[in-house]
């Protein structure tokens, strides 16, 4: 196992369902454990956020620790200070380290220099603890991801990575639906692919849609995107009545927030009984806490 949380393709099927099962006990009160007792979480940001930062200043809390949320543009790496020195000095002081950096090189190179666990909370390539609380509630509606369809519609982004990694170790079926241009790279799905993860392709919404149990999809514009052409490219994608009328009735809708209504997701599905974005934002909030417990050896099941 590894030490840090950069990526869940580093880690076994066999610990991600440990991790998720550890999130669903501590969601519902079964067990509360402390095992950041005296410790200190530092949090760098080199990006905005809402909800990674308050989840994990908040579960860092009740796992008994100590949060420390830092700016990048506060610290002296604002000023040109390495992400290597940076990582040595804080291994000095803190007990691990949550970043959410504009490049994921900036996240390697902080865990090849820390001598503490390192967990990445969204670069521009991956958000692995966005897809631990996507699947935890997709769980949570069907009790088990193995053998779902899951749709994902527009642009292929850092959390598309996490859903074709995510399609290597669960046994799913993904559909991408996405215009040419905007397909995750050829290299990323290869590997997948050879790794055994079902994924196909769809030029139509209507046609990825059919029958799909979870209808996925995320802003158009990612932090640090141009915006381009982007949002007439990718108009034909918007997850709308229309397109959740097509999926299994019991079908559900996630995003991972913040989301733009009328362009990738109308209000009324973001909105609708069929959303449970709510939920999925609640979920990072047990998803990170089972994440720390497991990087500090303490997984009670
Ligand atoms: N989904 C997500 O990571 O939200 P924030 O950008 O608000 O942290
Ligand atoms: N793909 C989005 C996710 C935000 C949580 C972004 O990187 O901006």
């Amino acid at each position: 196992m590894s030490a840090n949380f950069i990526d869940i393709a580093d880690y076994s099927s066999a610990a991600l369902r440990d991790i998720l099962l550890l999130a669903h006990k501590m969601k519902s009160g079964v067990i509360s454990p402390t095992p950041l007792l005296g410790k200190t979480i530092a949090m760098i940001f080199e990006k905005s956020s809402t909800r990674t930062r308050i989840s994990f200043e908040v579960g860092i809390k009740q796992l008994g620790g100590t949060p420390l949320v830092l700016t990048s543009s506060d610290m002296q790496l604002s000023r040109g200070e390495t992400i290597g020195d940076t990582a040595q000095v804080l291994s000095r002081y803190v007990d691990a380290v949550m970043i959410r950096a504009l490049s994921h090189e900036t996240v390697l190179q902080l865990s090849e220099n820390a001598d503490i666990p390192v967990i990445n909370g969204l670069t521009n390539l991956s958000h692995p603890c966005q897809i631990m609380a996507d699947i935890m509630t997709i769980e949570e509606e069907f009790d088990s991801i193995d053998g779902l369809i899951i749709a994902w519609f527009g642009d292929s982004n850092n959390v598309l990575k996490n859903w074709i990694d995510a399609a290597v170790t669960f046994p799913f079926s993904l559909r991408i639906a996405s215009p040419k241009g905007y397909r995750p790279d050829k290299s990323v799905i290869d590997k997948a692919l050879d790794l055994g993860a079902q994924i196909s392709f769809y030029e139509d919404s209507l046609e990825a849609a059919a029958n799909a149990n979870v209808l996925v999809t995320d802003v158009w514009i990612s932090m640090g995107d141009e915006a381009g052409t982007r949002v007439q490219d990718l108009k034909p994608y918007q997850v709308n009545k229309e397109v959740l009328e097509c999926a299994d009735d019991k079908a559900i809708f996630l995003h991972c927030l913040p989301a733009v209504r009328g362009n990738e997701v109308t209000a009324e599905v973001i909105d609708g009984s069929r959303s449970r974005v709510f939920d999925e934002a609640e979920n990072r909030l047990h998803a990170q806490k089972a994440i720390l417990c497991y990087l500090f050896g303490d997984t009670i099941l």
